[in-house]
C-alpha cells in the first residue's frame, strides 16, 4: 500500500491513540496462565498483539471479545494444552521471545515462528537462559526462528542479562514462575517495567532491588479487570509531528507514562520542547495522563549509554525530528537497533537521504546534522512499522507531496495510523 502525505500547516486538535503494545502483551500471556476470567479493556489494535491472542487461543485458552475488549478464560499456570500446529508470532518479537519463556515450563513440545522478518531476529538472548533452566530449545542456525521448544521442569537461576532487553528479562520472569524457588534476573541499565508490574497485579510476588528482580515460582494468578494506557512509543510520532510544524498544538489523551517508558517526554523538554501533562492517574500500576504538545524550536542531542536503551522504539522519529534541530542529533551504543524489525540504522539513515538530508550511517548509531531542509521523496518502509511510521511525519515538513510505500507495515502497532494521521493535520 501506498500513502501520499503533503507538507503540512499545523498538527492540532485532540487524538486518542490504540494501547500500548508492550502491556498488551503481557496482559494477555499472564491472563492465560491466570485463574478465571481476566477483561482486559483498550487492548492494543496491532497485528503484533494479535499474534500474541491467536497463539494463547492456540494453546487451548478461550478468548472472547473483539476491537479493543477481549476477556480471557485462563486455566491456572498448568491450563495450556499441546497446541495443534505451530504457533505463529507473525512479525513479534515479543511474542516468540516472552512466549516462549511459558512454553518453557510446559510438559509438552512446541514451535513457534513467524514471518520474514522475525525470522532473522536473534534467538539465543533466550535461548542460553532457558537452556540454564532445564528448557530443550533448538533453532534455525542455532540462533534463528522457528524455535522447537521442548519443556521441563525448570530450576530456577539467577540470571545476568548481557545485553538490557525487557523482552529477555521478561521471557526468564515468566519461565521463573513455572520454577519452585526464586528467579532472578539482574539487568544492565533498568528496563521497562510492565511485566513487573502487570505479574504483582495478579497475584505474583516479585522483588525489585535496584537493577535486580526477583519472582518466587508457582504462584496463584488471580484473574483482573484491566485497562491498558495509550502507547507513548505511538504518540512518539504525533509529539515529533506537533514538534516539526510550525504553529502546531496537539492533546493526546490517556498515554501511558510509566517512568521506565518516558525518557522520551524528558529527552525532548531537554532540547526545548513545550510538553505539559496536566495531571496524572494510576490504574493497575501504570500511570497515565494527557499530554499536551505545542511547536518549540529544538536544540538538538545526543543519544547514548542507557538514554539510548529507554529511547529505543522512537530513535527512528527522533531521528527525523533531530534534522531538524539546531543543532542535530548524535546516537550512539545502539547495535540493537540493526536487529530490530529492519536494522533501522540502514533503514532510517537510507531515508533520511531520499529526504535530502545528511545522515552519517555509523557501526552503532547515526550522526544527523541540524538545520536541514526536507525535500518531498518516496519512502520505504522496509516491511517496518516504526520506519513507516516516522517517515510520514518527515513528509509533513517537506516541500510538495511524499510517498510512503509499504504503508501498510504501520498495522504492526497502530493500523488507524493513517487515518488518526489524516484528522489532526491541517
Ligand atoms: C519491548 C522491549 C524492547 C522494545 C520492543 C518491546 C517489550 O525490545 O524494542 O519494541 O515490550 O519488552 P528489547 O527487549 O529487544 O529491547
Amino acid at each position: 500500500m501506498r500513502k501520499q502525505i503533503r507538507r503540512a500547516s499545523s498538527v492540532s486538535g485532540g487524538i486518542t491513540l490504540p494501547g500500548d503494545k508492550s502491556i498488551s502483551h503481557r496482559y494477555a500471556m499472564i491472563a492465560s496462565i491466570a485463574e478465571g476470567a481476566t477483561r482486559i479493556r483498550n487492548y492494543s489494535t496491532g497485528a503484533d498483539c494479535h499474534s500474541t491472542l491467536d497463539c494463547v487461543r492456540a494453546l487451548g485458552i478461550e478468548v472472547e471479545g473483539g476491537g479493543t475488549e477481549f476477556v480471557i478464560h485462563g486455566k491456572g499456570l498448568d491450563g495450556w494444552r499441546t497446541p495443534a500446529r505451530d504457533l505463529d508470532a507473525g512479525n513479534s518479537g515479543s511474542t516468540i521471545r516472552m512466549l516462549s519463556g511459558i512454553l518453557a515450563g510446559q510438559p509438552f513440545r512446541s514451535r513457534i515462528g513467524g514471518d520474514e522478518s522475525l525470522s532473522r531476529r536473534p534467538m539465543q538472548r533466550i535461548m542460553k537462559p532457558l537452556a540454564e533452566m532445564g528448557a530443550h530449545i533448538r533453532a534455525r542456525e542455532n540462533q534463528y526462528p522457528p524455535l522447537e521448544i521442548a519443556g521441563a521442569r525448570l530450576r530456577p537461576i539467577e540470571y545476568r542479562l548481557p545485553v538490557a532487553s525487557a523482552q529477555v528479562k521478561t521471557c526468564v520472569l515468566f519461565a521463573g514462575l513455572f520454577a519452585e524457588g526464586t528467579t532472578s534476573v539482574i539487568e544492565p541499565v533498568r528496563s521497562r517495567d510492565h511485566t513487573e508490574i502487570a505479574l504483582r497485579e495478579f497475584g505474583a510476588e516479585v522483588i525489585v532491588e535496584r537493577q535486580k528482580i526477583t519472582v518466587q515460582g508457582r504462584p496463584r494468578l488471580a484473574a483482573r479487570e484491566l485497562v491498558v494506557p495509550s502507547d507513548l512509543s505511538s504518540a512518539a510520532f504525533f509529539l515529533a509531528a506537533a514538534l516539526l510544524v510550525p504553529g502546531s498544538q496537539l492533546t493526546i489523551r490517556d498515554v501511558g507514562l510509566n517512568p521506565t517508558r518516558s525518557a522520551l517526554l524528558d529527552f525532548l523538554t531537554g532540547m526545548g520542547a513545550r510538553i505539559a501533562i496536566p495531571e496524572l492517574e494510576s490504574r493497575n500500576g501504570e500511570l497515565m495522563g494527557e499530554i499536551r504538545v505545542s511547536y518549540s524550536e529544538l536544540r538538538g542531542g545526543v543519544i547514548e549509554g542507557s538514554l539510548t536503551a529507554a529511547l529505543i522504539d522512537e530513535i527512528p522519529v527522533l531521528a527525523v525530528l533531530g534534522a531538524a534541530t539546531q543543532n542535530g542529533l548524535t546516537v550512539k551504543d545502539a547495535g540493537e537497533l540493526r536487529i530490530k524489525e529492519t536494522d533501522r540504522i540502514h533503514t532510517v539513515t537510507e531515508n533520511l537521504r531520499r529526504l535530502g538530508v545528511a545522515a552519517e550511517e555509523t557501526a552503532d548509531g547515526m550522526v544527523i546534522p541540524g538545520r536541514q531542509q526536507f525535500r518531498a521523496a518516496a519512502f520505504d518502509s522496509f516491511g517496518d512499522h516504526r520506519v513507516a511510521m516516522a517517515f510520514a511525519v518527515a513528509a509533513l515538513r517537506a516541500d510538495g507531496e511524499s510517498v510512503i510505500e509499504g504503508a501498510e507495515a504501520a498495522s504492526v502497532s497502530f493500523p488507524e495510523f493513517w487515518d488518526t494521521l489524516s484528522r489532526c493535520v491541517q
